[in-house]
């Protein structure tokens, strides 16, 4: 059996996913770069290589040296903001890395490819929930970084073979259940992180953004998924992509939303704790319901989720927020 080299292992998704993968008893092997992600996070067995994907050399040895039969890439830049402001960072650092990247994997071989997608690629939905037949349409860069990849992988697997399934990420939550790790980004813009520092005394309130949307209370629905499905999502994509017919993008979602006052009302009940509410204006960009149709992923994949009701999801970042009230001790 080959190792899973997994790109971005250090990374939040990531790094559950690693987590999973050993557990089934996986060989793992982690690529990171560590500008984004925490060491701390990828257990000690696992064979951990700093570095960039676009490192030819790098990428020959790990591939040659830890045999790897599949990838599961995760290596990205994803905030939607700092996209907005520096697009040309996105194109170079999402697609045009993971273009060279995959060919490199190619040439060495590895035609299995795992891919982390965002609902981003559907911009303003006309409908909800929305299914993978739905218009892409990216309001950011970002979700037009990942759609480029996308759009690659299927003259990819015409002209080399190559097996892919990209996965249209909907809100990853939620933290491993012990605690041990968990969602950290500097900045942080996430709504359930940003609520638990404001239980935990670390922000003055939780800002709503927005409370005139076209939903039953005002404020933005989303559909959040615990890391640890979404984890698992990848897994069996894995297992599903010896099967050239499964190859495509798939959404991981919930198939259910929550709007942003519920969140809330939930982290104040899971906390114990009156956390400080301030109502503001939207933020740009913010469709008002984002929820996934998820009938393409549990049947091709089987995947049923078993963490994403929204107490367990904030009742685990919570553990994870109360022992790392600073996050993980090193920064990178
Ligand atoms: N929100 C607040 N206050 C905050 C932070 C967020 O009210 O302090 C609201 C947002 O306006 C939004 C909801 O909470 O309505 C969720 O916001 P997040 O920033 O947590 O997540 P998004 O839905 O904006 O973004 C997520 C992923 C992105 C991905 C996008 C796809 O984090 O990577 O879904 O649509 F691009």
């Amino acid at each position: 059996m080959g190792s899973i080299l997994v790109t971005g292992g250090a990374g939040y998704i990531g790094s559950h996913t690693v987590r999973v993968l050993l557990a089934q008893g996986a060989q793992v092997v982690v690529l990171d770069s560590l500008v984004t992600g925490h060491k701390e996070a990828v257990p000690a067995e696992v064979p951990f290589y700093l570095g960039d994907i676009c490192d030819a050399g790098l990428v020959k040895t790990i591939v040659e040296s830890q045999e790897v039969e599949a990838v599961i890439h995760f290596a990205a830049r994803s905030l939607v903001g700092e996209s907005m402001a520096k697009p040309d960072l996105y194109f170079y650092e999402n697609t045009a890395k993971t273009n060279l990247f995959v060919s490199n994997l190619l040439q060495l071989g590895v035609n299995k490819i795992v891919f982390s997608s965002t609902a981003a690629v559907y911009g303003l939905p006309e409908t909800v929930p929305i299914s993978e037949e739905s218009p892409t349409s990216p309001i950011n860069p970002y979700g037009l970084s990942k759609l480029m990849i996308e759009a690659s992988f299927h003259w990819l697997e015409k002209a080399y073979g190559l097996k892919w399934v990209a996965l249209r990420y909907f809100n990853a939550a939620g933290a491993s259940l012990d605690g041990s790790i968990g969602e950290e980004h500097l900045p942080e813009t996430h709504l359930i992180p940003l609520v638990l520092k404001a239980a935990l005394g670390q922000r003055d309130a939780i800002q709503v953004f927005g409370t005139d949307y076209n939903t039953l209370d005002g404020t933005c629905i989303r559909d959040y998924i615990h890391v640890l499905d979404l984890a698992e999502a990848h897994v069996l994509a894995l297992k599903a992509l010896d099967q050239q017919s499964n190859s495509g993008v798939y959404n991981v979602g919930t198939g259910q939303g929550y709007s942003v006052l519920q969140v809330i009302t939930s982290a104040k009940k899971v906390t114990g704790i009156d956390i400080p509410v301030v109502e503001v204006a939207r933020r740009s960009g913010d469709p008002d319901v984002l929820i996934a149709k998820v009938a393409k992923i549990e049947k091709t994949f089987g995947l049923k989720t078993r963490y994403s009701d929204l107490e367990t999801i904030i009742a685990s970042a919570w553990r994870w927020h109360q022992n790392n009230p600073d996050g993980y001790k090193s920064k990178s």
